[in-house]
């Protein structure tokens, strides 16, 4: 027995130091320690050793089982280290390779040029406002001096809710609810997007920007209107800028003007930017018609005021030249990446 047990033991010993990775010290666990093993089966014939040697030989097959299982795990943790050192060798890491970026956006020029727009007036005192998307036919139409059978809202055409409520084909719908609030004076600019039934072409969009602005104060006069939006030309587009106030129509304002700038690429001379006139149309504005301050509270008689609506992406894409009105709304980010 003592034989069989000593040849247990260094064949176990053999076959671990053999063992070239943890499966096989494992092979060699089950066939030696485990329930069929080898050595559960010496046990199992012990009845063979007489009685009074069976105590000694318990204990010295115990002793076995121990010195077995502790090389083996002298060997697996010898192992274990080997594939550590051999992992970490595979496995370099370059640490001069360049790091993954994460892509950032970029301002839209829609947004760029909102910002010149809303510093500007924010340094001459105006505060933004802002009005609902989806209006009330009353604020878009009525209140601005355009009845029901207008022919002005023939050109204005857009998308209706019901009967009452569009969504907004200008933002001058804020000039009324501004002025319902009550508080005087008013100096305020309110940006926001606006809707019209227009096909998509290079300078239409079926939905698109403005800017209105708008002052009530008592004594103001069309020279305020004047200095003001000669003032925001030159610092928008350069000192230089000219402006030029042609006589126009706007139901709500009253006398009414058209304001064209000189033309900043060829200083007015005439080019293919200005298609050869030297001046850019930029925006419409007037002096608040009496009847509309009348219809929103505001006695005609003590105050006067004036307004302007500018196309936010007229002033992107003259600022920017670009001459197609879609690129704002494609939104590739090789486009916008360039402003
Ligand atoms: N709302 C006008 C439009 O969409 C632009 C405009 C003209 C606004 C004159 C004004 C103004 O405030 O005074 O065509």
């Amino acid at each position: 027995m003592k034989e069989r047990l000593q040849k247990i033991k260094e064949e176990a010993l053999a076959r671990i130091k053999a063992s070239q990775n943890p499966e096989a010290l494992n092979d060699v666990r089950v066939s030696v320690l485990g329930k069929k093993g080898e050595l559960t089966a010496l046990l199992k014939s012990m009845k063979e050793v007489a009685p009074e040697e069976r105590p000694a030989f318990g204990q010295l097959v115990n002793d076995t089982r121990a010195e077995i299982e502790r090389v083996m795990e002298e060997a697996k943790k010898q192992m274990e280290q080997i594939l550590l050192e051999m992992k970490l060798k595979t496995e370099v890491i370059d640490v001069t390779l360049p790091a993954k970026k994460n892509a950032i956006g970029h301002r839209h020029p829609n947004t760029i040029a909102l910002e010149e727009v809303e510093r500007i007036f924010i340094g001459m005192g105006y505060e933004v406002m802002e009005g609902p998307e989806v209006e009330y036919d009353l604020y878009n139409f009525e209140k601005l001096n355009i009845p029901a059978n207008h022919p002005a809202k023939d050109e204005q055409d857009t998308f209706y809710i019901n009967k009452e409520i569009v969504l907004r084909t200008q933002t001058s719908p804020v000039q009324a609810r501004a002025m319902e609030k009550g508080k005087l004076p008013i100096r305020m600019i309110s940006p926001g997007r606006v809707f019209r039934s227009d096909e998509v072409d290079a300078t239409h969009s079926p939905s698109f920007h403005q800017i209105e602005g708008m002052v009530i104060d008592k004594n103001i006069t069309f020279a305020d209107l004047k200095g003001t939006l000669e003032e925001f030309a030159r610092e928008l587009f350069g000192a230089e800028t000219k402006t030029k106030f042609r006589p126009h129509h706007f139901p709500f304002t009253e006398p009414s003007a058209e304001v064209d700038v000189s033309c900043f690429k060829c200083g007015g001379k005439g080019c293919r930017f200005c298609k050869g006139s030297g001046w850019i149309e930029i925006l419409g504005c007037g002096m608040v018609h009496p009847h509309v301050l009348e219809m929103c509270g505001i006695d005609p008689k003590e105050y006067t005021g004036f307004a302007f609506g500018v196309g936010l992406e007229r002033i992107a894409l003259l600022k920017y030249e670009i001459d197609d009105m879609r690129l704002l709304y494609e939104n590739d980010i090789r486009f916008l990446r360039q402003f």
